[in-house]
């Protein structure tokens, strides 16, 4: 018998002690496979699936739902009303046009920029105390639109950014030396995007810096063609995987749940997520990537991680060309 049925009898997920939520905007492909993701890694208590397509978000939750038995303790709900996402801890944007083969991310802006603007007041009205973390693309312009439009604090909206991209260099990096991924140390900054660029200076492979690494009997030294190879192949990733599959969607979506977990445990991670910079080597104004701590407060400090000349003169690159682009759209 219950002894105490007021708790006993609560629906799932609304018992009185408090419980993690993340809400995740958009059922497609990214959406989805983030949800399942997070699920899979244990990342919230509660995920919230949120699309205006009824029937695909109804059924990617039903879907996902079945799965709970075989996951860590979690239930999942999906719905077509915005209140799904009600009082979320973390809200993952991930709703608006998918890239076609040949387009760039940039060319996405316009109706991704509108979605933004149409949907994120809601979003922050239902969810007024949650991290906003915008994914989809251009994130880097999503995120400065959303910042503007949301009139949240930079620290409480910032954007996927090259988490993704990031990951993509150290498996490349840890294929070609032999080392495991979790142990090399490099990030790429900048635009999540054509313009986007490795840190070499201050990357590293198990403590040694990676512009000095040796090479082994296998491998050479990662010399600066080896390098370039390395950053084009990045760059390129994402073209090769749509153009292939027609979207990409497992990487970003484990990056994404990183980036989750990073919050609701307050990791404090470092993460090169996007988010506003305000005199950053003296760059401001504009949304981009750069490694930053992240945790319960959101973005909450950008590290000003020693650059080259080369590295400076490509951030600045970056920076020109997405405030290039925010100008075009009024932003
Ligand atoms: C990616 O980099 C398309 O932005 C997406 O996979």
């Amino acid at each position: 018998l219950a002894r105490d049925a007021a708790v006993d009898d609560a629906p799932a997920g609304t018992a009185r002690r408090r419980t993690t939520k993340v809400a995740v905007v958009g059922a497609g492909a990214v959406g989805s496979t983030m949800a399942y993701a997070a699920l899979m890694r244990g990342a919230a208590r509660t995920v919230a699936l949120y699309d205006i397509n009824k029937a695909k978000v109804e059924a990617e939750a039903l879907d996902l739902g079945h799965g709970i038995q075989f996951m860590p303790m979690a239930e999942v709900v999906g719905s077509d009303d915005i209140a799904v996402c009600a009082d979320a801890d973390v809200v993952m944007v991930t709703a608006g046009a998918k890239q076609k083969p040949g387009q760039t991310r940039i060319d996405l802006a316009e109706n991704t920029i509108a979605l933004v603007r149409s949907m994120l007041p809601s979003l922050v009205e239902v969810a007024p105390d949650a991290v906003f973390v915008m994914v989809t693309n251009p994130v880097d312009i999503v995120t400065y639109a959303a910042l503007k439009v949301s009139g949240l604090p930079p620290a409480r909206l910032f954007g996927s950014g090259t988490v993704l991209d990031s990951s993509r260099l150290r498996y490349l990096v840890a294929h070609h030396t032999g080392v495991a991924v979790q142990n090399v140390h490099a990030y790429i900054a900048g635009e999540h995007g054509d313009t986007e660029f490795p840190l070499w200076t201050s990357a590293s492979i198990g403590g040694v810096p990676l512009l000095e690494w040796r090479g082994s009997r296998s491998a050479g030294p990662l010399t600066p063609e080896v390098r370039e190879s390395m950053t084009r192949e990045v760059i390129d990733s994402a073209y090769r995987i749509i153009e292939g599959k027609g979207a990409t969607n497992y990487a970003v979506a484990l990056a994404g749940s990183r980036i989750i977990e990073a919050v609701l445990n307050d990791e404090r991670r470092v993460l090169p997520v996007s988010s506003l910079l305000e005199d950053y080597h003296g760059i401001g104004d504009v949304c981009l990537s750069v490694p930053t701590v992240v945790g319960r407060g959101g973005a909450q400090r950008l590290l000003e991680v020693p650059l080259s000349d080369g590295e400076l003169a490509s951030l600045r690159h970056s920076a020109d060309a997405l405030r290039t682009v925010a100008r075009r759209f009024g932003l």
